[in-house]
């Protein structure tokens, strides 16, 4: 019998249409990780640099420890910024990545530059 509470949850990253199931008991980050996928950025892991900092567009989270001001200031945290490695889904989850660090990890996404010919 499965639980409900433990059953994975759709998280989604609004720029680059990643997804993976990430279950309550485990931050948006591990959950990406565990399964080898990409689109929010990794680094510490553990609150610690800001680099997994994301905004939630929809869906509900919850924290798993304290989030650092240094990263995530109290206005930014109304506005649903979070770091991905110190929240768990609580439903399904829709976020993207802050505009700080979303354009590198969209540039693998663009076709190569054309070259004109004369
Ligand atoms: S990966 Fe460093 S704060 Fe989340």
């Amino acid at each position: 019998m499965t639980s409900l509470a433990a059953s994975p949850l759709r998280i989604t990253v609004a720029q680059t249409g990643d997804c993976f199931d990430c279950t309550p008991h485990e931050s948006l980050l591990t959950g990406m990780l565990r399964l080898g996928r990409k689109g929010i950025p990794v680094g510490c892991v553990n609150g610690g640099c800001g680099v997994c900092k994301v905004r939630i567009l929809e869906g509900t989270v919850q924290p798993l420890g304290p989030i650092s001001r240094a990263h995530v200031s109290q206005v930014e945290e109304a506005q649903g910024y979070t770091l991905a490695c110190r929240v768990a889904p609580l439903e399904p989850v829709h976020l993207e990545v802050t505009p700080l660090l979303r354009k590198p990890f969209l540039l693998r996404r663009t076709a190569p530059p054309t070259v004109a010919t004369a």
